[in-house]
């Protein structure tokens, strides 16, 4: 098929495979890749399996690896969850509405010396199969899901992986480092994961 032609990915594992194709490439077409991810109807049951919720904060869920070039994941965002305001490590960030809304409210960088409250720059509510892009020279963002009747899920695609990001406090700028974690890997919980990985390399890496 020709590659000017927008491709409609018919189920999740399709998507997944135009991803490979694409990103097997040393360059990125930003706008393409947010058509495809959008183009992609989401089908619940296509993606269940890797949605697992926790009663107290967001989840993040890998569904793929990506060859080394992305990790695509799945996100669930319980009633009123939300993220703190954050930075992408210098990768590219596509965020795709799975199931319900997500609130996406973008900041501006604190100046270096600042000690006062961020300054917001837009603010939205991301529909069902949507796609936003995000990159740091974009600015920073915190994602909410603002409803406190229904839960929402989320797919993102970050590339390349990076496994730690930058955390501001809205009311000073002051950031943090934070490490991030999976609760549950290609629709295992997490600790089943490293469990497993554990018996049969001597060398466990800890923290899966
Ligand atoms: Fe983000």
């Amino acid at each position: 098929m020709d590659h000017t032609e927008v491709l409609k990915p018919q189920t999740l594992e399709e998507l997944i495979r135009i991803l490979h194709q694409i990103f097997s490439s040393d360059k990125v077409n930003i706008e393409e890749v947010q058509n495809i991810v959008e183009s992609y109807e989401s089908n619940p049951l296509e993606w269940m399996k890797y949605a697992k919720f926790d009663p107290y904060r967001y989840t993040r869920n890998l569904v793929d690896e990506g060859n080394g070039k992305f990790n695509l994941m799945i996100l669930c965002w319980g009633e009123g969850h939300g993220s703190s305001i954050h930075d992408h490590t210098n990768s590219h960030c596509f965020l795709k509405i799975l199931q319900g809304n997500l609130k996406e409210t973008q900041y501006e960088w604190p100046q270096k010396k600042s000690n006062g409250a961020m300054i917001k720059t837009s603010e939205g509510v991301l529909k069902l199969n949507q796609c936003a892009y995000i990159n740091d020279s974009i600015g920073l963002h915190r994602v909410e899901n603002p409803s406190h009747t229904e839960p929402a899920v989320s797919l993102h695609l970050y590339s390349p992986p990076f496994d730690h990001c930058q955390t501001f406090d809205q009311r000073t700028g002051h950031k943090n480092t934070v490490k991030m974690t999976f609760w549950s890997k290609y629709g295992e919980h997490a600790s089943v994961v490293s469990v497993n990985v554990g018996m049969w390399s001597m060398g466990g890496r800890g923290n899966g």
